[in-house]
């Protein structure tokens, strides 16, 4: 259930110099918010805030209900990061949630790698203290273009049980890129399935191992987003699923929400970039606004790519 609540900040600080944190008291929030799902956040009163930011939860402190708070990372992108980053203890903050559909937790015991990159490392934080709850094993790779947008790594080494850092530049850690390297680290961390937030391409990227290796991948994807609660279709990203017809699943590629169906899918149904364009070039089935709605097409995804356990 999607609340409208008004939360205060329990603190504002800074990890590294790139990047703000605030904790708000939301309780009804924060009591029934999964990892992965998303807050929109009224950011300001002018005309440049009218539409709320999507954020994601990075941390969840559940306080017997009353006083349970959410914490939030960003980086200054626009006007409405700018007016969060100016936000002090008690300000007050209009938000809703809890959005969207969060990861999928395996429901048997099993060794799960998280791989983030820059602030879209943000919901792993979250994620990687409930599968530790829950008694998983967890690895995980951070990456960033530099140190000082690396999110957190002091507490990766400290979340992880094996982690790897890297950084395009080589300010810390390995030089390279998350994916560098990510087969050997499926290897030697037994990885049964991958869990994953950043940009595109490198979704894209992890996604693609992980159905060349045959293991469950779950991408965390951050697509524009106007209402933020299914109305607007500004977020919508090719999706391949099955549907249960008389006599047969029937495949077919539908334009899945990310607010509502997502953030979280199956990387392996997601038609990347350039399997997105092929479908829109053929579409026989087209909406009323041009949007193709439904296609038919081979299908990748399936029980076969469910966490470990489901
Ligand atoms: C589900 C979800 C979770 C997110 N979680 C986080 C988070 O934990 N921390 C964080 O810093 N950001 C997160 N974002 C991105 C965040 O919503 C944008 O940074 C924010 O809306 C920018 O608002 P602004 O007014 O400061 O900038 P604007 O003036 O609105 O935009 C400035 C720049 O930011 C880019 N931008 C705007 N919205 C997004 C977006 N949704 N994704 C990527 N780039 C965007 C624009 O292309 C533009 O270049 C998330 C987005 C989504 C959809
Ligand atoms: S943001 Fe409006 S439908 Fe997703």
């Amino acid at each position: 259930m999607m609340l409208l609540t008004r939360g205060e900040v329990l603190g504002h600080k800074r990890y590294s110099e790139h990047y703000h944190s605030l904790t708000i008291v939301a309780p009804e929030i924060g009591e029934r918010i999964t990892p992965g799902q998303f807050v929109n956040i009224k950011c300001g009163d002018g005309s440049a805030h009218i539409l709320r930011r999507p954020f994601s939860v990075y941390r969840v402190h559940k306080r017997g209900g009353w006083a349970s708070t959410i914490e939030i990372v960003f980086d200054i992108r626009g006007a409405g990061t700018r007016h969060l980053s100016q936000l002090r203890q008690h300000s007050s903050v209009d938000l809703v949630g809890p959005l969207g559909r969060g990861f999928a937790l395996p429901t048997r015991r099993a060794h799960c790698l998280l791989v983030g990159g820059g602030v879209g490392a943000a919901p792993l934080f979250f994620l990687a203290d409930e599968l530790r709850n829950d008694g998983h094993r967890v690895d995980v790779v951070l990456g960033a273009r530099s140190t000082r947008m690396l999110l957190n790594p002091i507490e990766v080494r400290r979340l992880a049980s094996i982690s790897r850092i890297t950084t395009e530049d080589g300010s810390a850690g390995e030089r390279g890129r998350v994916t560098d390297g990510l087969e050997e680290m499926m290897e030697r961390c037994e990885t049964e399935i991958i869990y994953t937030c950043g940009p595109h391409p490198m979704l894209e990227a992890v996604s693609k191992v992980c159905v060349d290796k045959e293991i469950p991948v779950q991408v965390a994807v951050e697509e524009l987003m106007a209402c933020g609660y299914g109305v607007c279709m500004t977020c919508v990203m090719p999706v391949r699923s099955r549907r249960r017809g008389k006599d047969e699943v029937e495949e077919e590629v539908i334009y899945a929400r990310s607010c509502t169906e997502g953030p979280v899918f199956n990387g392996a149904a997601v038609l990347w970039n350039g399997a997105a364009e092929a479908v829109a070039k053929d579409q026989s089935e087209l909406s009323p606004t041009g949007v193709p709605v439904r296609q038919s097409f081979v299908d990748t995804s399936g029980d076969e790519h469910a966490p470990p356990g489901n």
